[in-house]
């Protein structure tokens, strides 16, 4: 038995019924096709599936993770044109997952337009031109000079998810698409390390530095309710546009920090115990740490980003996307982090580094001396 397939049945036996809610089956199983599959919403949005009654397919290259959930049904191919293992199979609905380049998308819709009647898109709340004020799913999408562009970045992922969107509902139609745009998915699995940073970092204990002031609204969704609604949109063959995040107002990162302390008190009780000390934005700007990359969640509601953490989550809320409290997430990544290698543990990708996070915290006490 796969790791993750043991810990997971390890865990359902131990907390079934008590902390991990027991999932319905669907009336109706389905088969349902997913493009990509294998790397963090993949397995959870699978977990789900399974446990609702129907049958998967991933269809990737076989490159990550390829020991991920082996009673998975596999087909091998690369969305670059490699699709021939689709051909002559029939499936309820296909999610894609993989789409960064609207080329692509193109490729597997139109391929899959006659044998596959529903197509779920993921898609990501970067699409909006602007975050300078709130968006909701009829707000402006960033556009390209050069839509024929097919190299991802900073720049252009937001923009190629776009025109990625408009290749689904060009190809199904409205009717037969369904777009998620999540906003920061987070949770145990995720190989980012943005929002694991708080949880993890709480749990070395002592003083640590925290973003801004506790109340700055933030907004994410945890992969496991993203996962869901997906499923659910999938059986319920809900077409639309919806972003998949928490609602405006429900969390801050003063309740990231504090979740994270509580969890990291709680499961691992360092000495000394974790303490955030609060650094204002300017102190943090004056030191160049960046909001997102160093102090990853958060960003200042000012300026170019005022509406960093005002996307609409209404629509996706009416249709029954929900939300877990923030403690469940912050402490099921914080025990999904502590069992990761020792290498990922040491060294996470986003998040200020120790040494330099202790010049910061030297920088801020310096300041505050008087005279
Ligand atoms: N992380 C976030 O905070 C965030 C926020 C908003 C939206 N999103 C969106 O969430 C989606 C899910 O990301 P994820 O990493 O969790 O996805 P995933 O589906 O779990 O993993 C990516 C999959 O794509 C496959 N793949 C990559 N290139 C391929 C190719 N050329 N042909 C066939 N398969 C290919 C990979 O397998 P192989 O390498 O074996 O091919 C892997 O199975 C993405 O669309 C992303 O834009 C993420």
């Amino acid at each position: 038995m796969q790791r993750r397939e043991f810990v997971l049945s390890a865990l359902g036996a131990a907390v079934a019924g008590t902390l991990l809610p027991t999932v319905l089956r669907a009336e109706r199983p389905l088969r349902i096709l997913v493009l990509g599959g294998t790397r963090f919403l993949g397995p959870h949005m699978a977990e789900y599936a399974l446990a609702r009654g129907h049958t998967l397919t991933f269809f990737n290259r076989g490159k990550t993770n390829p020991g991920v959930l082996p009673s998975v049904e596999r087909i091998q191919g690369d969305r670059n044109g490699q699709l021939d293992g689709l051909k002559g199979r029939k499936w309820d609905a296909v999610i894609d997952n993989s789409g960064y380049v609207p080329r692509h998308v193109r490729l597997s819709a139109e391929l899959l337009k006659e044998s596959v009647p529903h197509y779920l898109f993921i898609s990501t709340v970067s699409v909006y031109a602007s975050f300078a004020a709130a968006n909701d799913e009829d707000s402006p999408v960033g556009k390209l000079a050069d839509p024929t562009v097919e190299k991802v970045d900073g720049e252009t992922y937001g923009p190629l998810k776009a025109l990625s969107e408009s290749a689904a509902r060009e190809v199904y139609g409205p009717a037969a698409t369904t777009i998620l745009r999540p906003g920061l998915i987070v949770g145990p699995d995720d190989n980012t390390d943005r929002f694991t940073y708080w949880p993890a970092r709480a749990a070395r204990g002592g003083e640590f530095a925290a973003p801004g002031r506790p109340a700055d609204p933030i907004q994410i969704v945890d992969v496991r309710d993203l996962a869901a609604f997906a499923i659910r949109c999938v059986e319920q063959r809900t077409a639309g546009v919806f972003n998949a995040l928490s609602p405006v107002g429900r969390f801050t990162i003063g309740d990231v920090v504090d979740e994270s302390v509580q969890a990291a008190r709680q499961v691992v009780k360092p000495q000394p115990p974790p303490s955030a000390v609060w650094l204002p934005a300017e102190f943090l700007a004056a030191q160049s740490v960046a909001p997102w990359s160093d102090m990853p969640v958060w960003a200042p509601s000012v300026g170019e980003e005022a509406g960093f953490a005002l996307t609409s989550a209404a629509r996706a809320t009416k249709a029954g996307l929900t939300i877990r409290p923030m403690a469940e997430t912050v402490t099921d990544t914080l025990r999904w982090h502590l069992q990761r290698p020792e290498a990922e543990r040491q060294k996470l990708k986003a998040g200020l580094p120790p040494e330099r996070e202790a010049a910061v915290l030297a920088a801020w006490k310096a300041a505050a001396k008087p005279g």
